[in-house]
């Protein structure tokens, strides 16, 4: 047979069929051409595990799906800041997809967590797009290189879930093109997905499947996309538009209700063929490239996979709070409180629940370990009223334990794809329960489990808190191990946890209107939000303690032709061996924009034997420096001082040293008649050009700037620079000089 993705085979497909292949045949595969012998392609969810349904069922049949490891939710992964973690799993993801000859994974979901509220923050990195973009592009990677296609979603900005298919996320260019695409923009110029897949929102009233400027604008002309764009499932309002603006496949299709739209707008001239056959074409190319070849399938280990998804659990927990309960004491007794220690939340609801394969719970796993340890559970999973018996058996078993560990999280009808949450709260019962536990017993440890950012009221009364978000089905092994000090946490927080729901960016405008969503906090979302509005919180992005402890030293930075190398040593202080997680951060100092504080530009991660030192470089790109001007379409770096951040959370910052940018490639300052005589005066490119016009004489009596008079004339600009004695020949000398 020829080859099945050339404009020679396109010719030869009648336009019904090419109407076929661009409409999904169902929920999970492309059109079948038996005339032509073209073979389906399938695709499955998703981010944290295969979720390859029964082909009969429903969609929404989650549990209807074969057997596979459920991985730890990407929450808890991003947490791992470890792009080596982050690439494995995408290597298991994708022999997984394989031997169930699967073509496209239905993820990563990279989104950026704008508000904790959001209902799928689980299934998100973070809040911040540089981790989210490298976290992704990890994962992308380990699932490519398996010959398994991926398909990052979703494409873009859509940070809530309530009216998702309807609601307009409204912005700025900057904030997209600086926070909501930036992950996508360094997955798709780094990792060349294979797919991405549109979602459902507009992005400043245009649907996304219809969005000409974000499909093929940015998407193809500026990033150089060459994959297919498939919609979310369920996305497209209108197929036609859809494919004139840069969509390639919808999902699923709507059977002949898809294919004939196609077929008459052909017809009726509404739709060009060369638009269509672009599209086919891309379908084709993917079918070609990613359809495996059952020959060549082969069976995987879901031990080994089991295995990897505890160890990955185990090191991506973040440690909060540790006033010495942990590690647990071997020689002291334990007891363990609460129901999700027996019935775990180890999954996020929605289209990313896999059918696990071994769920082994952190009672199973703690009693394995500590058959002495006893259990209660304190509180109803599926009820916020309190339960007082079952309080009561906590308490009393609480009085007797030298230690106590508790487990709370939000129930699973808390958090779910499909709609968002309202509150940040835990069930009131687990409060209640956790204050009466602190009141018997003065060495308490809460487990958290949750999709997500929590409230933790009681944070002051406890002695140990350990964030384990969703971890997959070896949720109890791993936490387990973190408990006892058998894995020693390095996991760091991917998103900031806000003291109360009304101090987070978006309180103000999130969900408040059904149809558009205001991005009013524009670039200050996250820890960027928090840094400027210097509003405390209660455990800021990249904070996670460790059972030792770092120093850094030595800060020394190297500026580049276009980029800058930061190197610092980073010592293990303590007595066991650990991993540090160095996170540099860049203050823009120079731009006179709006910007945040700082932004995360880079980490890395270095483990340490007790007293070990070992030297860490890190290289800062210029975009670490730059910034989207919208006026020129173009990002643009300006030359003058960054302040380069080290630290071991986004407000824990151990070094500092500053990066002065002399780059040809940087913007030129641009003087206009509408400049400031003050600023003009401050820019050192300007000082020969102000000589020569004999400018600097005539505005030496304000240059000093010290009394209110100078500084009142030093602000109005060289157009009315005649009332300060400048005659219309200087300037005009000036600013020829200034632009030749
Ligand atoms: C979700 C996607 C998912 C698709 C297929 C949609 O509802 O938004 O993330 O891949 O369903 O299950």
């Amino acid at each position: 047979m020829g080859k099945q993705n050339d404009q020679a085979f396109i010719d030869t497909l009648t336009l019904p069929e090419k109407a076929a292949l661009v409409s999904g045949k169902d929920a999970w595969y492309t059109a079948t051409l038996d005339r032509v012998g073209l073979k389906r392609l399938m695709m499955t969810d998703g981010p944290s595990g295969l979720r390859k349904q029964n082909i009969n069922a429903a969609v929404t049949g989650i549990n209807d799906s074969v057997t596979a490891v459920s991985f730890p939710s990407s929450a808890l992964t991003a947490s791992s800041f470890n792009r080596t973690a982050l690439n494995a799993l995408g290597h298991h993801l994708g022999k997984a997809a394989r031997a169930e000859k699967i073509g496209v994974l239905l993820g990563p979901g990279i989104n950026l967590k704008r508000s904790p509220l959001a209902g799928r923050n689980f299934e998100y990195f973070s809040e911040d797009p540089y981790l989210a973009g490298e976290m992704a592009s990890a994962y992308v990677d380990g699932v490519q290189a398996e010959g398994v296609g991926v398909s990052v979603k979703h494409f873009a900005a859509n940070n809530r879930e309530n009216q998702r298919f309807t609601s307009s996320s409204n912005m700025d260019e900057r904030t997209l093109r600086e926070l909501y695409l930036a992950a996508f923009e360094k997955v798709v110029k780094h990792s060349h997905p294979a797919t991405l897949m549109c979602s459902y929102n507009a992005i400043n009233g245009t649907l996304n499947s219809q969005n000409k400027y974000l499909l093929t604008d940015i998407l193809r002309d500026e990033w150089g996309f060459q994959g297919l764009v498939m919609s979310d499932w369920g996305a497209v309002a209108d197929h036609t538009a859809a494919i004139q603006a840069g969509l390639d496949l919808e999902m699923p299709g709507k059977g002949p209700a898809s294919t004939q739209e196609i077929i008459d707008a052909v017809n009726a001239g509404k739709l060009s063929e060369h638009d269509l056959n672009r599209s086919v074409l891309r379908v084709l190319d993917l079918i070609a490239t990613y359809r495996p070849d059952s020959e060549t399938v082969t069976p995987y280990d879901l031990d080994e996979q089991h295995a990897f998804a505890r160890k990955l659990a185990a090191e991506s927990m973040v440690l909060l709070k540790n006033n010495g309960v942990l590690p647990l004491k071997q020689n002291q007794s334990l007891a363990v409180i609460g129901e999700l220690a027996a019935h775990p939340r180890y999954q996020g609801g929605g289209s990313s629940h896999v059918n696990a394969y071994k769920v082994v719970t952190p009672l199973q796993a703690i009693q394995t370990a500590a058959p002495d340890a006893f259990y209660e559970a304190g509180y109803q999973l599926n009820s916020e009223a309190a339960d007082a018996d079952r309080l009561q058996q906590a308490v009393s078993a609480a009085k007797q334990a030298d230690q106590v560990v508790i487990f709370a999280g939000y129930p699973a009808s808390r958090e779910s794809e499909g709609f968002d949450k309202t509150s940040l709260s835990l069930p009131d019962n687990q409060n209640e329960l956790i204050d009466a536990v602190t009141a018997v017993n003065d060495n308490v440890t809460v487990v958290l489990q949750n999709g997500s950012v929590v409230l933790m009221p009681w944070a002051d009364h406890v002695q140990g808190i350990l964030e384990t978000y969703l971890a997959g089905e070896a949720v109890g092994e791993a936490t387990w191990d973190v408990l006892s000090g058998a894995v020693n946490p390095a996991g760091r927080l991917a998103e900031t946890f806000p003291k109360r729901l009304a101090d987070t960016p978006s309180y103000l405008t999130f969900n408040a209107d059904p149809e558009q969503e205001n991005y009013r906090e524009g670039l200050f979302m996250g820890y960027r939000y928090y840094d400027k509005r210097q509003q405390p919180v209660a455990f800021p992005f990249g904070f996670g303690l460790s059972y030792t402890t770092f120093k850094d030293d030595d800060l020394k930075l190297t500026v580049g032709t276009d980029s800058v190398t930061a190197t610092l040593s980073v010592t293990n202080t303590g007595r066991v061996a650990g991993t540090e997680t160095v996170q540099v951060y860049v203050s823009n100092q120079t731009s006179r924009i709006e910007k945040p504080v700082k932004a995360l530009a880079n980490f890395a991660q270095v483990s340490l034997a007790p007293g070990e030192t070992q030297t860490v470089t890190l290289t800062l790109d210029q975009r670490a420096f730059s910034w989207y001007n919208p006026a020129i379409k173009d990002w643009q770096v300006d030359n003058g001082d960054y302040a380069i951040l080290v630290g071991t959370s986004s407000q824990d910052i151990r070094l500092q040293a500053t990066a002065t940018l002399n780059w040809p490639q940087a913007a030129k300052p641009q003087v206009t008649l509408n400049s400031y005589i003050g600023d003009v005066l401050a820019l050192p490119e300007a000082q020969s050009a102000l000589k020569e016009s004999g400018l600097t004489d005539v505005f030496a009596p304000l240059a000093s700037g010290e009394t209110t008079d100078q500084q009142m004339l030093l602000n109005i600009p060289l157009r009315s620079a005649n009332m300060v004695g400048a005659t219309q020949e200087q300037l005009d000398q000036f600013l020829s000089l200034m632009t030749n």
